[in-house]
């Protein structure tokens, strides 16, 4: 990468010219139809960035003008990215990183054959529980520092194992030193002093509970699953923090087939994340939630409000259990996204290229629908339309990878293909 700068403020005025390939996310802007590439493919593209946001896209060639016109002034900085190609951030819908402990010894007996269950989770609740504040925060840090190396600039966190009003009130609140998107998710397990009267959990979780953690979070999420959470339990939870004010996502369908994905549609959620067992009448309720006929259709724009399906390949890959098939979501005319799921327990990997390789070699995406996924659809998944594309106004997440096309996110799984990142303007 080749650059010259001048002096520049915290935002600096930033040309990156010289990009072999850039995925906008916004076909409309570059004059693409988006019919035939969602992903709104540019070749030969500049990038500019000013103020924290992106203030012009477009071809090389144009790029005089545009920059002309957007700034009106020579930019701070011009990077010369040498062919390489760029997409947005990556968006990372789903993580629970306030954690403590580690649980090598369950990967290791789940390799040998055991089956992953629901309940290696009080594991980590034990643990969180006996770990200091600073020892939370450093370890929150060190894996929110992990991803964003790897591109994601957006980062979803999850309470969950805490369990208990002041764990959890200490976890919501040490995530949202890291992110806007934190997620009150009390309802992961039943803790080990309540498994005698489960719903007197419930009553604590949709109690004092939220109400201690909803100041600190945006959404509320439940495990809908057998070992965790029953649909008429999460019915009561989802609508608890719906009415505190928080927005509705769902884990569901991860261990077997049930109701929560139709729970997830019925309540409006933002997102379902799993969906690995999945019937036709699921798949059918989450396309539907996006046309207009739907039960939370009718709205328009980036980030219209159907519910995603979120599917997190990371756990498939590290329980050994069947991928979710993403192309019957797809052809169905469902709304799809990639994240992570980081967690000590099913999924302890914060790479999202990971998740794109697995997509594309295991789950029927193509390349360009499984970058989509993890970017735009990551957006969709938060109901977030500043972060997910490149198109003026937007925040300047960038990354740059250390290859001529984004393909090679799957052609070259597990190579360290990122080579710079901007997040909000600022390259980290
Ligand atoms: O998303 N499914 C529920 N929760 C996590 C697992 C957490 C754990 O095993 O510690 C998940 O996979
Ligand atoms: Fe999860």
């Amino acid at each position: 990468m080749r650059e010259v700068e001048h002096p520049g403020g915290a935002h600096p005025a930033t040309l990156i010219l010289g990009i072999g390939e850039l995925t906008t996310n916004a076909p409309e802007v570059v004059g693409v139809d988006p019919a035939d590439d969602p992903t709104g493919l540019v070749r030969d593209a500049a990038l500019l960035l000013d103020g924290g946001r992106v203030a012009w896209v477009g071809t090389e060639s144009a790029c005089a003008d545009g920059v002309e016109q957007a700034l009106g002034r020579a930019p701070d900085r011009v990077v010369a990215v040498e062919g390489r190609a760029v997409l947005p951030g990556f968006v990372d819908s789903h993580t629970h990183l306030v954690f403590d402990g580690d649980r090598t010894a369950e990967f290791e007996a789940r390799m040998a054959g055991r089956p992953y269950a629901a309940g290696g989770i009080r594991t980590t609740v034990a643990a969180t529980r006996a770990a200091s504040d600073d020892a939370l925060r450093a370890n929150l840090r060190k894996h929110v520092d992990e991803a964003l190396a790897q591109g994601t600039t957006t980062l979803e966190v999850k309470s969950g194992y805490g369990l208990s009003v002041a764990d959890e009130e200490r976890a919501v609140r040490l995530a949202a030193e890291v992110t806007d998107e934190v997620t009150f998710l009390g309802a992961h397990v039943v803790p080990p002093e309540c498994a005698d009267d489960p719903d007197a959990y419930v009553d604590l979780v949709v109690g004092d509970m939220l109400a201690a953690c909803a100041p600190h979070a945006r959404w509320i999420d439940v495990f809908c699953e057998t070992g965790a959470f029953t649909p008429e339990q999460s019915r009561r939870v989802l609508e608890a923090g719906a009415a505190a004010g928080l927005g509705v996502r769902v884990h569901a369908n991860q261990l077997g087939p049930g109701e929560g994905v139709r729970l997830a549609v019925d309540l409006g959620a933002a997102a379902v994340d799993h969906c690995t067992y999945l019937s036709d009448d699921d798949v059918a309720a989450l396309a539907g939630s996006w046309s207009s006929g739907g039960a939370s259709g009718g709205s328009s724009g980036p980030a219209a409000h159907g519910t995603v399906a979120t599917l997190l390949p990371g756990v498939e890959f590290s329980t050994r259990q069947p991928y979710p098939d993403a192309r019957r979501l797809l052809d169905a005319g469902a709304v799809v996204a990639l994240a992570s799921d980081c967690n000590p327990g099913s999924s302890y990997t914060s790479s999202m290229p990971l998740m794109v390789a697995l997509a594309v070699r295991e789950m029927g995406m193509t390349v360009p629908e499984a970058v989509w996924a993890a970017t735009a659809g990551g957006a969709r998944a938060l109901r977030r339309d500043d972060v997910g594309h490149l198109a003026p106004g937007a925040r300047a997440d960038a990354v740059v990878l250390d290859a001529p096309s984004r393909t090679h996110l799957a052609y070259r799984p597990g190579v360290p293909l990122v080579h710079a990142v901007w997040q909000g303007g600022r390259q980290v």
